[in-house]
């Protein structure tokens, strides 16, 4: 697939019943009006005040697609799955919906919208800290949907923050437990330089992450974690790397946006 026809298919499921999202315009790069970050880095962003507690003017069910640049991972491009610059999927619940129908909708969307084969698909859950219990109400989401044990991992750096980890977290700032999604290219064969063992967190190239579901409950505060007013979900997925997925294609820049950018530069360079 293309990458605008996986963006459109992403719109149309999460706009439509019973999922039944408003669309929302993008934001700027630069956000005017937020002093925290220099740019946009993921699709949340403009949105932490509605995940604050905030009425957002749409509803409690909004859907985009966010132009992101993350300078954290500016030193790993040059791999086959970071790039300077991407669009993110995103689907937000204000206190509505919550873990079992954003799970199970985003796995509907990757099996019969994109049509993934479920055997390459891996998931994990938030496995616990001494401040937040283990997340065995995504894993039983998970089996309930159909996805098997083996392929269910629990981690404990399953967390989401802007800032990292709750310890990293500044006083103010959101975060929580997530659920991500993996894809299995198994033709690509381990590197050991990453490692004895090849899992989906690898580095490797076998797996890549497609998907992240944040569920944003806390917000931290002198007395470490307390309770958001509402249970959101923040959910966020890079268009670029679905659109490998779709290609079971291993290296992102060789789908439809960056090849002919690519071969330009080859055609100017003289370079391969
Ligand atoms: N905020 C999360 C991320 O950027 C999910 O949208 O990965």
């Amino acid at each position: 697939m293309k990458v605008a026809e996986v963006r459109d298919k992403y719109i149309k499921f999460f706009t439509s019943s019973p999922r039944n999202h408003k669309l929302i315009g993008a934001a700027p790069l630069v956000l005017a009006e937020d002093p925290t970050t220099l740019f946009t880095s993921s699709g949340m962003q403009p949105l932490v005040p509605y995940l604050m507690g905030e009425t957002h003017p749409e509803g409690k069910r909004v859907c985009d697609s966010q132009p992101c640049l993350r300078t954290q991972d500016i030193l790993e491009v040059g791999d086959t799955s970071h790039t300077t610059f991407f669009e993110m999927l995103g689907n937000w619940s204000f206190g509505d919906y919550f873990k079992k129908e954003q799970l199970a909708w985003f796995w509907q969307f990757l099996t019969e919208e994109l049509k993934l084969p479920r055997e390459r698909l891996w998931v994990t859950c938030y496995g616990g800290s001494k401040e937040v219990e283990k997340d065995t109400e995504a894993y039983g989401v998970w089996r309930k949907i159909g996805v098997a044990s083996e392929r269910i991992i629990y981690r404990g750096d399953n967390w989401w923050s802007r800032a990292g980890t709750p310890e990293q977290m500044p006083v103010g700032e959101i975060g929580g437990p997530t659920s991500e999604i993996f894809y299995e290219f198994t033709e690509v064969l381990h590197n050991p330089k990453f490692g004895g063992e090849c899992h989906p967190n690898c580095e490797c190239g076998r797996f890549l992450e497609i998907g992240n579901s944040v569920f944003m409950v806390y917000k931290k505060t002198e007395k470490g974690l307390e309770e958001l007013p509402n249970k959101n979900v923040d959910f966020g997925g890079g268009l670029e790397r679905l659109t490998a997925a779709t290609n079971n294609e291993p290296d992102v820049f060789k789908i439809d946006v960056f090849k002919p950018m690519i071969e330009r530069i080859e055609e100017v360079s003289g370079k391969k």
